[in-house]
């Protein structure tokens, strides 16, 4: 196959055989070839294990720039939103693609607010699970079940269907959460309250006792929201592409949700912030970090180092770098400063660019690297790391699964295969069998 590519297309084939594929253009970002006709023209597919290079749609919503590690979230910098903005505002910004007005923020932050409670019918829910069960796998069971409780009333082609699943999702996400670690912990529900802001109320559900009253954290809620906002969206990830492959569908929102949290589970994924912890607790003290890394880069060994690298940023990643600035700063205000985890964190940080396998591969912390340590420091229990990501993700995955419904070219997801298994034969009977 020889190709040569003009301003606006490719051609592809030999001699007369040539096809030629037209060239896309971004806002900003690589060009992408169009080659829905690939099959058709040439009879080939292409081959892309992983898609490192294929484009699965259209969107408007987050641009990364992995050799820049920029990340931006309508045209807006993450450090800009994560310093400026609050988590609700950036959920709006990134649905309806600009910053409200105060009036439209207003309304906004009551339609969440009001949304917060769920069905009671959903408590008996969680009755059936284990107490010492993953909290990703109650939200995974329990944000599918929704799709049972709002399901006559759903039209997936209706915008006005799809706004209220919406604000369902964005709103009744926390308290899920919420209600999945007070199930581990044996502790009663706590319902949502309306007097406070979105990660206040978050803390409350989770840290709040029914005997007495609660008493306002405002330093971790403010720590939890800038969090939610560095983990609110983040362009075609493992989990965002399974919701928009359940969504092409027509499935219902709930259970395409519930698809992205199974997704986000997986330790190469939102897994991750978990595993770095766990990670910096076996690694126990700074001079036990060479025997780490050196794990890390034997092809032998299976053990990775967790929070480092990413499919697209071969760059810091932006998020983690707001994360590390901030984590001394939290910490000290929580009266944690000098936690072991975080300075074995930044030594081992510091070792790994500095050897020559991590800078070869361009791998660099990502978003999981710090987000535990603060997390853990806010007193934010392990296993429930991963459960926050996802709280935190929700808009962006319904937002780019609206995304995927209102755009015109796309069709149910049905990737094509390199076959490489037995050609065609026939059935041999079993005495036959030898
Ligand atoms: C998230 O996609 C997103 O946007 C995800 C996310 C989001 O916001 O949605 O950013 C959130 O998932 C962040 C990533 C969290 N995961 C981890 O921290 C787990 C550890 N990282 C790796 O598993 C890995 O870096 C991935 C999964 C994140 C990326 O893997 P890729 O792109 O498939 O890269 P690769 O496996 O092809 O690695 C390239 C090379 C390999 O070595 P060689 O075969 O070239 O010799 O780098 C090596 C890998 O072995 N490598 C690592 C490593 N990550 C990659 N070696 C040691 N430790 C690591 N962490």
């Amino acid at each position: 196959m020889t190709e040569s590519t003009t301003e606006k297309s490719v051609k592809i084939g030999r001699g007369n055989q040539q096809s030629e594929f037209p060239v896309l253009e971004g806002t900003i970002g690589p060009d992408v070839i169009d080659i829905r006709k690939l099959y058709s023209a040439t009879g080939h597919f292409t081959y892309d294990p992983g898609f490192t290079s294929t484009a699965s749609c259209r969107s408007k919503i987050t641009y990364i720039d992995g050799e820049a590690g920029l990340l931006l979230h309508r045209g807006y910098r993450i450090e800009e939103l994560a310093e400026r903005s609050n988590f609700l505002e950036t959920c709006y910004l990134i649905l309806f693609g600009e910053l409200p007005k105060a009036d439209e923020y207003k309304k906004f932050v009551d339609g969440v607010t009001n949304h917060t409670m769920i069905h009671d019918q959903i408590n008996y829910l969680f009755r059936g699970f284990r107490r010492d069960a993953h909290p990703m796998a109650v939200m995974v069971a329990v944000v599918g079940a929704l799709s049972a409780f709002y399901y006559e009333d759903l039209d997936t082609q209706d915008p006005k269907h799809r706004l209220i699943a919406s604000y369902r999702l964005i709103a009744k996400i926390p308290t899920i959460a919420a209600m999945a670690y007070k199930y581990s912990v044996g502790q009663p529900f706590l319902y949502p309250r309306n007097d406070l802001n979105y990660a206040e109320n978050f803390l409350y559900m989770m840290f709040g006792v029914p005997c007495e009253p609660w008493k306002e954290k405002p330093v971790l809620s403010k720590a939890l929201d800038t969090i939610f906002i560095l983990h609110a969206d983040h362009e075609q990830n493992a989990s965002t592409s399974t919701v928009r492959l359940v969504g092409s569908t027509g499935a219902s929102p709930y259970a395409a949700i519930s698809a992205g949290i199974a997704s986000l589970w997986g330790p190469a994924h939102g897994g991750a912030n978990e595993a770095v912890v766990n990670m910096l607790e076996e690694i126990g003290t700074v001079d036990r970090i060479p025997e780490f890394l050196a794990r890390a880069k034997d092809k032998d060994d299976p053990f990775r180092l967790m929070g480092f690298g990413h499919r697209v940023y071969k760059n810091y990643d932006p998020r983690a770098g707001v994360l590390k600035a901030s984590a001394d700063e939290v910490l000290d205000e929580l009266g944690k400063g000098g936690e072991p985890k975080l300075a074995i964190a930044r030594e081992l940080e510091r070792i790994a660019l500095e050897d020559a396998y991590f800078q070869e591969r361009k791998l660099f912390p990502n978003v999981d690297f710090y987000s535990g340590i603060i997390l853990e420091a806010m007193g934010i229990p392990t296993k429930m790391f991963t459960a926050i990501f996802a709280l935190a993700r929700t808009v962006g995955w319904i937002a780019q699964w609206n995304e995927m419904i209102e755009d015109p070219e796309q069709k149910i997801g049905r990737p094509r295969q390199l076959y490489t298994g037995p050609a065609e034969r026939s059935y041999v009977p079993l005495d036959r069998r030898g």
